[in-house]
């Protein structure tokens, strides 16, 4: 069984949507580069090995992201994943990852990378609006995406309001994202995702009847 493990900044509500979610995978560990963060809890709860790589600890990027790897490699991961991490993680760190680190972003990829894209969408009176699933590249919320989910804006949305909408997507989206990844079945070319019908060992299975 592959194992996933989730990294996270604060509430942890998408990691509990794929902890709920029972996916053919292990969740090997949570980790958070705060130790305040609400979701930790629901992790141990859930008797998930959870670790904090306190960021405060570590005022310099690289050894914070050293920290972070060797965390990481404790459970030897298939899939990490990041859900609501709140850090830009540097070039480095990323290329050690590279085609099996994740991210869930709440806006409609290319659209609104970075923060308040809530407050963006409506500031730019979008008429859609929604969340990504994609690899995570050095661009920050730049990399091939794997899945998308669209919302209404509706006149008179708060941001609240808004976030509310978009975050039931996410729960929705992010599992299935991993449920693909952990049966081989995303297959990126050219910077763009493709998801296979059957996952790469069923192929193998199929061709050779
Ligand atoms: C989500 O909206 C996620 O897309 C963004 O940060 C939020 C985290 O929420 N990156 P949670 O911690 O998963 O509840």
């Amino acid at each position: 069984m592959k194992k996933i493990a989730i990294l996270i900044s604060g509430r942890g509500s998408n990691m509990e949507a794929i902890v709920r979610a029972g996916l053919p995978a292990e969740v090997a560990a949570v980790i958070s580069n705060r130790a305040d963060a609400a979701g930790l809890k629901f992790a141990a709860q859930a008797g998930i090995a959870t670790q904090v790589v306190d960021e405060r600890r570590f005022p310099a990027r690289e050894a914070f992201e050293d920290a972070l790897a060797e965390a990481i490699e404790r459970c030897s991961p298939d899939l990490v994943a990041l859900a609501g991490f709140m850090r830009v993680l540097g070039a480095g760190f990323v290329g050690r990852h590279s085609g099996r680190m994740i991210n869930i972003h709440p806006s409609l990829l290319p659209a609104f990378p970075g923060l308040h894209t809530h407050r963006r969408a409506l500031q730019e009176g979008v008429k859609v609006h929604g969340c990504t699933v994609h690899f995570v590249t050095p661009q920050v919320d730049h990399g091939p995406i794997i899945i998308q989910a669209a919302v209404p804006v509706r006149a008179g949305d708060s941001e609240a309001a808004l976030a509310a909408r978009v975050l039931q997507q996410e729960h929705r989206v992010y599992p299935l994202a991993i449920r693909w990844f952990v049966e081989d079945r995303l297959v990126v070319e050219n910077g763009l995702v493709r998801v296979n019908e059957t996952g790469a060992n069923q192929s193998v299975l199929a061709g050779n009847d």
